[in-house]
């Protein structure tokens, strides 16, 4: 087990509270902090070099103030490039990572036509290929990567208005017919986007399973913490660092929503 310190939970930005929420509810007194790492939003276009060099460095620093129990990687496109290398830096600390759920839509799918809904990044991964190969090599699996799906994520989430038709150009090609069969799951492989799942119900062209994995994950860290789960509450609230700094008070008022601080310089 890590130190003392809270749970921390990584992303690019507000996807990895997808997966926080769900993790409060089953481990209601744990301290929780939640990081952005919002100067490099969106990471799903990053370069694998660069985008992997820059967690290492933000986590040496992330894990030497706070000291955290157990690290969540609330993001796919980071935790497909760097949860191998995040693991064998800091062998000290619990890291629960964040994959495709390639392996359910397998086990789940009836007309064996699956989509992976992800970023760029993470629909290039060798991670994502091998998850494939693994676990759905009977599967007909189309990788969707979306430009655009993570930063509409956020501007719904904070209010602003994103068309039915924009997001429809990001989730359409998710749609495949064949031989009398249609995709029936959809993986949602970025943490951003099981804010959209309703709207995309609405468009969507027939009926898919929107595949979540965030209850999957807290389950995986209740796992991880055991006997350590915090069984009392905490004294301090729960608190979120935004790399950039913001000062927006619409931020501040979605993150109390979500339980947490926004920690300023
Ligand atoms: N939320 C992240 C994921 O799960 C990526 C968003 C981004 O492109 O920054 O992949």
């Amino acid at each position: 087990m890590g130190s003392g310190g809270p749970v921390l939970f990584f992303d690019s930005g507000l996807g990895g509270l997808t997966v926080l929420r769900e993790a409060r509810y089953l481990l209601p007194y744990e301290p929780l902090l939640y990081v952005a790492d919002d100067a490099a939003f969106p990471i799903g276009r990053w370069p694998e070099a660069d985008l992997k060099a820059r967690l290492l460095t933000l986590f040496d620093k992330l894990i030497a103030t706070h000291e955290p129990k157990a690290v969540v990687i609330a993001c796919n496109t980071a935790f497909t490039l760097a949860g191998d290398a995040l693991r064998r830096a800091h062998p000290q600390v619990p890291f629960v990572g964040t994959v495709p759920a390639i392996k359910p839509a397998a086990e789940r799918t009836a007309s064996g036509l699956i989509s992976v809904l992800a970023t760029p990044g993470t629909v290039r991964r060798a991670y994502t290929r091998s998850l494939i190969e693994s676990f759905a090599s009977q599967c007909h699996v189309r990788l969707v990567g979306s430009d655009l799906l993570a930063e509409m994520a956020e501007y719904h989430l904070r209010g602003d208005p994103v068309a039915d038709e924009a997001l429809l150009a990001e989730i359409s090609d998710c749609f495949l017919e064949s031989e009398g069969r249609r995709t029936d799951i959809v993986v949602l492989a970025c943490t951003h986007y099981p804010f959209l799942t309703n709207r995309f119900r609405k468009i969507a062209p027939w009926p898919v399973d929107w595949l979540d994995p965030a209850e999957a994950i807290a389950r995986q860290l209740v796992r991880v913490l055991g006997a350590d789960a915090a069984s009392a509450p905490a004294d301090t609230p729960d608190r979120a660092i935004f790399t950039s700094n913001p000062k927006d008070p619409a931020l501040v008022r979605l993150l109390a929503g979500f339980g947490l601080v926004l920690e300023r310089d």
